[in-house]
């Protein structure tokens, strides 16, 4: 693929954005070293990214949310935080030792009676949850990517009309536009755009997040 965008602008523009419309916190900033110090993958949403998490979390007036993919809290906090007080959300996450860190997270952010977390395969948990009678207000998807059209099936039952379906990584610096992409997550995450914008119960967009390169998040309102 040509490339058209270079790598120093993004961050610039990041930056810009990061300090003008996200600011983080103590525990924001703890959530990103504690990922770090124990070892986590480095592969959070930017600032930016959690930032809007928040604010559509709010537009959608979310009570219940549910996150696929905790890693160490950090998009997590962003949308606890825009929860009423009696909100809540339920974060699941496939590593015990990721739980961990994400739950010590929540409690420094001061979200942890908001936040329980759900370890195990997402793709065990969520039934359970559709046998508990859950009906989320909003649903973030970002853990493994050959599994995100799975994710969004359960999305679509675990919701309602007007609730906010999300995925992240949806561009991956391009790869989702490269026709020969072969690889397994590059597929599944073109898949899985084909059902967002696809699907007769969804209304759907992707946005470009700049940071490094190019990646996105595919937004979708629930019919
Ligand atoms: C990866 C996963 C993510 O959810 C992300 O935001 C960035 C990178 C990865 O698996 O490489
Ligand atoms: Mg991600």
């Amino acid at each position: 693929m040509d490339r058209v965008f270079n790598d120093d602008i993004g961050v610039k523009i990041d930056n810009y954005l990061s300090d003008l419309y996200a600011y983080e916190d103590d525990a924001l900033r703890s959530a990103i070293e504690e990922t770090k110090a124990h070892g986590l993958p480095e592969i959070q949403v930017s600032a930016v990214q959690g930032k809007a998490l928040q604010v559509l979390a709010m537009m959608a007036r979310a009570r219940s949310i549910l996150e696929i993919g905790a890693l160490g809290g950090y998009s997590g906090i962003w949308m606890a935080r825009a929860l009423p007080d009696d909100g809540y959300m339920i974060s699941c996450e496939l590593e015990a030792k990721h739980a961990d860190v994400a739950r010590a997270a929540y409690e420094r952010a001061g979200v942890g009676d908001k936040v329980t977390l759900r370890v195990g395969a997402a793709l065990d948990t969520l039934p359970e949850l559709a046998k508990e009678g859950h009906s989320f207000d909003l649903v973030f998807i970002d853990a493994d990517k050959e599994n995100y059209p799975a994710y969004l099936e359960w999305a679509l039952k675990l919701t309602h009309r007007g609730s906010v379906i999300i995925g992240d990584n949806t561009i991956r610096n391009g790869t989702i536009a490269d026709s020969k992409a072969t690889g397994s997550s590059a597929l599944a995450l073109r898949d899985f755009n084909q059902i967002m914008a696809n699907h007769p119960r969804l209304v759907s967009v992707a946005f470009p997040i700049i940071k490094e390169g190019i990646d996105g998040m595919t937004v979708g309102v629930v019919r």
